[in-house]
């Protein structure tokens, strides 16, 4: 098997393709046969490519998972090929490398207007006979119509069954489990829907800021680059209908179902249901941070471009009618926080009430990070003579990483790149999902446009705008965190 990785000399590879593959071969997860080919323009020889590669990764593999024995293995698997993506020329070699017979796995880690290129060289070269496999990451596109467009020429070459649409949320162990824990315990799937769930939070924050990647983020902003993605995959996946088996199909047809029951966020509505905001200088651990429009690579002084959204999304199906999908993203936050919150409803009666006791909502709370965990937060008696029927809410906490009996967490992309390796496109985005989701962005981004509503300045190191906790307070309910 080959997988050629075109961008190897990019920050993803980097930080996370190549430290993935180290893993899994160290668990002896890769096939045997892999070869990594390394492309990039830069003229460099393999020696010194690999000295580069072995010092990004061995930052992000720990001691205990190190060896020189292992790395030398693993090295052993690469070649490097300097190939301008622009032209055809080096992939005529390319063809000659890949034999019909070996399957093939094409992993786009560039720019994404250099999709239709390399798609067009490595057909037109005859790279494209036999399994041959395409894996893309975002973005793909910035709004529906370039979506679209990159969905219709990669389709010329690749039919939609060895098309593999990254989205790295959908390779982390607890979003998994997310599907497990939902249709794997009887107690949980009759407890979600309407009847019970009062309400859902998403919460996807970050402390960190742009990063130097403010040419590929402004004019992007926090919408596009996390909310038509992650957070859609996430809402997708708490709010679909459970799939008749595992299989890709199954699964991507539950999911789209959702996408396509949003109740649009349009001029009618955009004030009420969604806040954007930016980031203004403030204070982080302790340490004084630029804002948005103060960052090292700024060229500008005005811009418009969000680094936090907050939205209130309803879902018109007969499971979550009436039952608000509050979510939340933004740079520059006080923590690394990704979490699900679904509060249940209170309880028609509080027969605990004349004993003073508040009548407190059950909570089951999803850490996809740090921590990675599920909480039910329940009701329980306080221990008390005094205070006969006190109430407390106690945490029955289930945390992964202390019970798992792996040693640590896998990475997304060791999970996608196995995944991909295999033929197994269940965790993989689908041409419809993507487009869906497209549509629905692009109407609440038009409707930003119209209304013209005010960029909401948050400080650094804050959890966002005051408007940000209005949204949810003003429906009498507030953020979790
Ligand atoms: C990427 C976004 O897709 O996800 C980044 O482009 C963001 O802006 C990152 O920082 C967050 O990923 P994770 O896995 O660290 O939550």
């Amino acid at each position: 098997m080959d997988l050629l990785i075109f961008g190897a000399r990019g920050d993803l590879s980097a930080r996370k393709l190549f430290p993935a593959l180290y893993h899994l071969d160290n668990v002896e997860l890769l096939p045997a046969d892999l070869r990594i080919h390394a492309l990039a323009r830069e003229d460099i020889s393999v020696e010194a490519f690999l000295n580069d590669v072995k010092v990004r990764v061995r930052k992000y593999v720990d001691d205990s998972h190190w060896s020189e024995e292992q790395w030398t293995s693993y090295a052993a698997r690469f070649v490097y090929h300097r190939i301008d993506f622009s032209t055809s020329d080096g992939f005529v070699t390319l063809s000659e490398l890949l034999s019909p017979e070996n399957p093939a796995l094409f992993y786009l880690a560039t720019p994404p207007s250099l999709f239709g290129p390399i798609c067009e060289h490595l057909g037109a070269t005859g790279c494209l006979k036999g399994d041959r496999r395409l894996l893309l990451e975002k973005p793909i596109g910035h709004d529906l119509e370039s979506c679209r467009a990159v969905n219709d020429t990669v389709g010329e070459f690749f039919e939609e069954d060895s098309i593999y649409r990254v989205d790295h949320y959908l390779g982390k162990e607890t979003v998994q489990n997310l599907l497990v824990m939902r249709f794997g315990n009887r107690f949980i799937n009759t407890q979600w829907d309407q009847g019970c769930v009062d309400h859902v939070q998403i919460t996807v924050a970050e402390p960190i800021g742009i990063e130097g990647r403010w040419s590929y983020y402004d004019g992007v902003g926090q919408l596009r680059d996390m909310v038509q993605n992650h957070l859609m995959q996430l809402l997708c996946l708490v709010a679909m209908e459970p799939p008749n088996s595992m299989t890709a199909e199954g699964i991507r047809d539950e999911k789209v179902k959702i996408v396509r029951a949003l109740r649009p966020i349009n001029e009618s509505n955009v004030r009420d249901h969604a806040v954007r905001g930016q980031y203004a200088a403030g204070w982080l651990r302790g340490e004084a941070v630029p804002g948005y429009l103060e960052e090292e690579d700024c060229p500008t002084e005005d811009s418009q471009t969000e680094t936090y959204v907050a939205l209130k999304a309803l879902i018109d199906n007969w499971r979550w009618a009436g039952v608000p999908f509050y979510l939340r993203t933004g740079k520059r936050m006080p923590e690394k926080l990704t979490e699900i919150v679904i509060t249940y409803k209170a309880l028609p009666h509080n027969i605990f009430a004349e004993a003073g006791s508040e009548d407190v909502p059950n909570r089951l709370v999803i850490r996809l990070q740090p921590n990675e965990g599920i909480e039910m937060q329940m009701v329980s008696k306080q221990h008390s003579l005094r205070n006969k029927m006190g109430l407390v809410t106690k945490h029955l906490n289930l945390d992964f990483l202390g019970s798992a009996e792996l040693d640590r967490i896998p990475d997304a992309y060791e999970r996608l790149l196995l995944d991909a390796i295999n033929g197994d496109q269940s965790l993989f985005v689908g041409r419809e999902e993507i487009e869906e989701s497209w549509r629905w962005c692009d109407e609440l981004i038009d409707a930003w446009q119209v209304r013209a509503p005010t960029l909401q300045r948050y400080q650094a190191g804050s959890w966002g705008p005051t408007k940000g906790e209005l949204l949810i307070e003003k429906d009498g309910r507030s953020w979790h965190v």
